[in-house]
């Protein structure tokens, strides 16, 4: 099986990037930033702050977390609800990254994210995916873009699905999850030692695309 890891902080265009790459491939697309969500999501769901790691791995033992893949495209189930719109949000953003330092919530969500990769060719996106979760992956990308760039992208998609959302804040949002999500003394985010490092910050979407086809094609023979 071949497995590539693309990590790198929110608002990178890895989820796009990695969408289009794998479709190109035949590659199984698993987006893991999703299941930290839904852990987000359930917290807010019964009331729990998820900053209280206890509250949280006592949720834990209540909640059963799964992706499927629906006419192509990843589905994810918080306990048999189809939460895939749910997480979408940007209170459920934050509530994911915080989760996400978590011990416990990490632990709970690796084998489910490790199984994809046994039974299929992957292209995996996240934030720790080349260092812990795959880390024999054979090809490893560290997808990045400057925090205004992401935020000014970010405001543009939302503008697009006729949201309307203040730059400023936007932009204060990802320097504060990317702050949580770098520092956080457990799987930080950070790149592979073999990684890649690919910065999107000045070139186009399909610029994007194409680089890392590339560097996947170069590197999969
Ligand atoms: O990729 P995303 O923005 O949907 O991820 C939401 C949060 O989940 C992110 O802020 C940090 C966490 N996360 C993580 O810790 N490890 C991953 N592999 C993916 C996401």
């Amino acid at each position: 099986m071949i497995a590539v890891a693309i990590d790198g902080p929110a608002g990178a265009g890895k989820s796009t990037i990695a969408k289009k790459v794998s479709a190109e491939l035949g590659f199984i697309y698993v987006d893991t930033g999703a299941i930290y969500r839904a852990v987000g999501l359930a917290c807010i769901k019964k009331g729990i702050d998820e900053g209280d790691s206890r509250a949280v791995k006592k949720l834990l033992e209540d909640i059963d977390i799964r992706i499927i893949f629906f006419n192509g495209e990843q589905h994810i189930l918080l306990n048999d609800e189809d939460v895939s719109g749910e997480i979408r949000t940007e209170t459920v953003s934050m509530a994911a990254s915080t989760v996400s330092a978590i011990p416990e919530v990490r632990e709970f969500l690796l084998a489910l994210q490790r199984d994809f990769a046994l039974t299929d060719n992957v292209i995996m996106d996240g934030r720790d995916i080349g260092t812990v979760v795959l880390p024999n992956a054979q090809v490893k990308i560290f997808l990045t873009a400057s925090p205004e760039v992401r935020a000014r992208r970010r405001v543009e998609q939302l503008a697009e699905k006729g949201e309307s959302a203040d730059y400023e804040t936007v932009l204060a949002d990802i320097v504060k999850r990317d702050h949580n999500d770098s520092s956080r003394e457990i799987a930080p985010l950070k790149p592979a030692d073999s990684a890649f490092i690919v910065d999107t910050s000045d070139i186009t979407l399909e610029e994007s695309v194409k680089k890392i086809a590339d560097i996947i094609k170069e590197n999969i023979e």
